[in-house]
């Protein structure tokens, strides 16, 4: 009883605030928060600090590897040196199939996989806030592909758009935003070329060297000594939006934390709900 009375209120407090966040509100809740955006697409300066004068415009980061070399783009609306010129469907199919309106593969640097379980009006929201941006002119220099970019792949469960009732479901929704969040992107290791989805999801050490030094993902499944299964609520959600782990060290980049310091209370509880039902590991 008491179960179903609170269960009532939150879906009361979720639709209440669905309707009362506007699609640029949406758009920014999610850029500016679990999708990190300028994580890669915002420049840094020194130590890695992000230049958010120059917010989305681009460079001057470089990710080379055997198959390509690339930077992020200038995704600002400047006609020039951003996506200016692109329509609202033309950005949806770089989010989503990564394919520029050229028809050019994009590097999966760009994380497209894990964006096509977004619903129809998340997507929606989150291309009208990017577009609604300042323009910020700043060229970036244009990516070279040394062979034909492969297509990347897909978490498994998350192939199609998601139903919006699934979001009812705190584990679902859980799943919905670590998936656009791209946390397991970073935190699953790559093994013979592929993302290894099936056996490594969440294991963590992958090494990324940066202006700030070189960081190693971390196992976030709930095993007990090798992931967070020994980590309560509250010490999970502090290590998503503060950095802080539960030993009281501090996270570098590029974990995202300054970004996901503005979920809300309900979403981080969905991402913990739903990263104590992987494998542990
Ligand atoms: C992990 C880093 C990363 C994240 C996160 C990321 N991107 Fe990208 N994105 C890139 C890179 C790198 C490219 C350029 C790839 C290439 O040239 O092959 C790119 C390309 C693009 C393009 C194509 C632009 C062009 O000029 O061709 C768009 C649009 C885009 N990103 C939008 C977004 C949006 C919106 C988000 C957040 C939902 C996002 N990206 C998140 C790295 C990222
Ligand atoms: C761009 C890569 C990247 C993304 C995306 C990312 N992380 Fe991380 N995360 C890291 C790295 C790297 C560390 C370790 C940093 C360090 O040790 O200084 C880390 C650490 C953590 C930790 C601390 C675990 C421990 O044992 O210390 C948690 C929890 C975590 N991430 C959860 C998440 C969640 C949830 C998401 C998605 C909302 C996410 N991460 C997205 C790279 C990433």
């Amino acid at each position: 009883m008491h179960r179903a009375m609170l269960s009532l209120a939150s879906l009361v407090l979720l639709m209440s605030n669905a309707l009362a966040q506007t699609p640029l509100e949406r758009g920014k809740y999610l850029v500016e928060g679990v999708l990190t955006c300028g994580n890669c697409h915002t420049p840094r300066g020194p130590g890695g600090v992000l230049d958010t004068s120059k917010r989305h415009a681009g460079g001057p980061q470089v990710w080379e590897t055997a198959e390509y070399k690339v930077r992020p783009s200038n995704i600002t609306p400047d006609k020039e040196t951003g996506i200016g010129g692109w329509t609202p469907e033309q950005v949806k199919a770089a989010m989503r199939e990564g394919k520029r309106p050229n028809g050019q593969q994009l590097s999966p640097q760009m994380p497209y996989g894990f964006y096509k379980i977004f619903t129809a009006s998340d997507l929606d929201a989150v291309v009208a806030y990017v577009l609604a941006q300042p323009a910020v002119p700043q060229k970036v220099e244009p990516p070279v592909y040394k062979v034909k970019q492969m297509t990347l792949e897909i978490p498994p469960g998350a192939e199609k758009p998601l139903a919006q009732n699934a979001m009812n479901d705190p584990t679902k929704r859980g799943f919905y935003l670590v998936t656009i969040g791209h946390c397991m992107e970073c935190h699953t290791p790559m093994v013979n070329g592929h993302r290894d989805f099936r056996n490594g999801l969440g294991t963590g050490g992958e090494r990324f060297e940066g202006p700030w030094g070189v960081s190693l993902s971390r196992n976030i499944t709930p095993h007990k000594e090798h992931g967070i299964g020994a980590w309560s609520d509250e010490e999970i959600k502090r290590a998503i939006t503060q950095g802080v782990r539960k030993d009281g060290s501090k996270l570098r980049p590029p974990m995202g934390y300054g970004w996901y310091a503005t979920m809300n209370d309900a979403d981080l509880g969905a991402i913990v709900a739903y990263l104590r039902t992987i494998p542990a590991r």
